[in-house]
């Protein structure tokens, strides 16, 4: 990572060590049918009955007779907007664990999905042994650590056949409203801040680590319509929600002139004001399937990604 992108990732996690509450409560939950179809990808569906501590038969296969500690690791877990849904999926017996860096996000995350392991720490070096977790899920936060150190890290906790899948949302930049409030947020981000943290569908730079670490099979893509889309009260609450954006983690007084501004375009702009009716948020959802880990005289790992 460069040091420009950390000072950025820096200040966004310091903001979310503060701004958990709004991030929980105003960023949407996470689409169901896509995280189903990335777990399917991943080959975690029907396969994680552990009842009794008994591992599926093809875990003992591809692990060289050992046992993952694992079904799937997610990183970047943040609040647990796509913990729960994949614990949902998978169901109680699934052995889950995330990692994120940021203490007021986990806090958040244990209080709204009990019972999966929590574990404090970043990416780039994952505080869990060799070949321990079956998958591993990047949901909405792979843009803060597309870097080879992290991808290494995930192909070293991976077992031999493991699967790594990422998934993003991304806002849907044809309706009027996205349009106008994603321009004001790249008025005001971070000048180093790379604009796939704007907007990952329209900037997919972040594929280029991929290249630099050939750990995994070519990434295949799939885009999807998001069906349930987020409408939101009113337009202090839209304010709120984009006001959790990374991109704008910068000191208190631009935050503050960005949210006047945010407020006044969503209230005086005749192409986006609701006259006090509720605001629909419209998203994107991509999916990137069967991206497969390499292992040197071994089988294939793999990985996947939804947006
Ligand atoms: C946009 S949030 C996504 C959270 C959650 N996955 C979701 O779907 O809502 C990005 C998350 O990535 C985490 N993050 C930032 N840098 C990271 C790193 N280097 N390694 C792991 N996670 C990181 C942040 O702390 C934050 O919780």
């Amino acid at each position: 990572m460069s040091s420009k992108k950390e000072q950025h990732s820096d200040a966004a996690r310091n903001m979310w060590e503060t701004t958990n509450d709004d991030y929980e409560k105003f960023r949407p939950a996470h689409d169901e049918a896509g995280v189903r179809v990335l777990l399917e990808h991943l080959g975690l569906v029907d396969n994680v009955n552990h009842k009794n501590g008994t591992p599926p038969a093809d875990d003992v296969i591809r692990n060289n007779g050992a046992t993952p500690t694992y079904d799937v690791l997610e990183v970047g877990a943040g609040t647990g907007k796509c913990t729960r849904v994949i614990k949902d999926i998978l169901g109680e017996n699934a052995r889950i664990v995330v990692l994120d860096p940021v203490s007021g996000m986990l806090q958040q995350l244990k209080a709204m999905v009990p019972g999966v392991d929590v574990l404090v720490g970043f990416c780039e070096s994952i505080p869990l042994p060799d070949n321990s977790v079956k998958a591993v899920v990047s949901s909405q936060s792979f843009h803060f650590y597309a870097n080879e150190s992290a991808l290494r890290e995930i192909h070293r906790v991976l077992i031999p056949g493991g699967k790594f899948g990422i998934n993003f949302t991304a806002d849907d930049e044809d309706s009027p409203l996205i349009h106008e409030v994603l321009e004001l947020i790249r008025e005001y981000k971070y000048p180093e801040c790379p604009d796939h943290f704007v907007n990952p569908l329209l900037d997919t730079s972040w594929k280029n680590c991929f290249d630099a670490a050939p750990l995994f099979t070519p990434l295949e893509e799939h885009l999807f319509p998001w069906e349930n889309q987020q409408t939101l009260p009113d337009a202090e609450s839209v304010v709120k929600l984009f006001m959790t954006y990374s991109a704008i983690a910068r000191e208190p007084d631009v935050r503050k002139e960005c949210a006047e501004r945010m407020l006044e375009l969503l209230t005086t702009d005749p192409a986006i004001k609701q006259n006090g009716n509720p605001l629909e948020i419209p998203r994107m959802s991509a999916l990137y399937c069967d991206l497969w880990s390499l292992v040197e005289a071994s089988p294939l790992c793999s990985a996947a990604a939804v947006i």
